[in-house]
């Protein structure tokens, strides 16, 4: 194996940067060489790639975003466009691809290695939401985005006797409002994976403030509903003075925590030495404190499983 490219693709993800660094010195220590794949399916499609070297991975491994890029392709989710990859990629003499992303970036790298392309998909996205992996690269840092902008906003929420709403990321997972939630002592959290009842949301609240409770946080993933119908619903119900707050994009940048940045330079690691053992059709994962990796196939079977009990805690604790 003399040749590997890289593409990041879906939402970025903070630590998307600190995997391609370690891709690139783990590929360059083993003397192989390494093409960046500009804005993901979209620019291999495009032919938007450029050979990499010590220095395009200098000084990026606090960074966030993907010096990469990213964008999500409809076109190479089609026979066409993943056999236009397939020929582009063997005209470039790229035999390895990496592909740093959420689950629609997997299914492009599934497509590719059904097409004789060895490929290895790195999980990256904010949401946490791939069921092979306990963690996904940028989900802890979007996490303590939302539990930092939380505290600030619990802070004015206080001087004011009133409830704010907090909206944020996930798509179909609740994993960011969940451990936003229990970390920042929310009252309330909502999320797709589990019903729940206004009326008894509201009942807490009022209780809270009989006794002399100054705040209420509610956290909303985006997943489990309409943001102004809840903002709406609660103040008519608790007659509170009822504000709402969504993160939204500020939760896909900044510097990638520690944990993001070992989990990327762990996982980039480990995706070049998988290519140069001779596998494919692989994802790194991290499960039960353990680097492993398992087929693409597999992988992608596997049901995200939600947090009942980290739920259950967080209703106790938020009385
Ligand atoms: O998958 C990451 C994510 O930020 C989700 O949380 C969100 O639903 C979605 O991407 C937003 O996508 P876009 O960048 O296309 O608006």
């Amino acid at each position: 194996m003399k040749r590997i490219g890289v593409l990041t693709s879906g939402g970025d993800a903070p630590g998307m940067n600190a995997a391609i660094r370690a891709i690139v010195r783990t590929a360059m220590y083993n003397k192989v060489e390494v093409f960046g794949i500009k804005r993901g399916y979209t620019g291999l499609l495009e032919q938007d790639i450029e050979p990499m070297n010590i220095y395009s991975v200098a000084d990026i491994i606090h960074r966030g975003g993907t010096i990469l890029r990213s964008s999500r392709s409809e076109y190479f989710k089609t026979e066409a466009g993943q056999k236009k990859g397939v020929k582009i990629l063997n005209d470039y003499n790229i035999e390895s691809l990496i592909v740093i992303g959420g689950d629609g970036s997997f299914k492009g790298a599934q497509a590719l290695s059904n097409r004789g392309v060895n490929t290895i998909g790195i999980p990256g996205t904010i949401d946490n939401d791939i069921g092979c992996t306990d963690y996904s690269i940028g989900f802890d840092t979007a996490l303590n985005t939302a539990l930092d902008a939380i505290g600030k906003i619990r802070d004015t929420t206080s001087s004011h006797n009133r409830v704010n709403v907090v909206e944020v990321m996930g798509r179909d997972c609740g994993d960011i409002a969940l451990f936003a939630g229990l970390a920042g002592g929310a009252e309330s959290i909502i999320v797709p994976e589990q019903e729940y009842n206004l009326d008894i949301i509201c009942e807490k609240l009022l209780k809270g403030k009989d006794r002399g409770k100054l705040h209420s946080i509610i956290i909303l993933s985006e997943g489990a509903g309409s943001f102004d119908d809840l903002c709406k619903g609660i103040e008519e119900r608790t007659g509170v003075v009822t504000r709402g707050t969504n993160l939204g994009y500020i939760q896909r940048g900044g510097s990638p925590s520690s944990f993001d940045r070992i989990l990327a330079s762990r996982m980039g690691n480990m995706a070049v030495n998988l290519l140069i053992e001779g596998q494919s059709s692989r994802v790194t994962c991290i499960r039960d404190n353990k680097y492993i990796d398992m087929g693409i196939n597999e992988a992608l079977e596997i049901e995200k499983k939600f947090d009942v009990e980290a739920y259950k805690i967080s209703d106790i604790l938020s009385i």
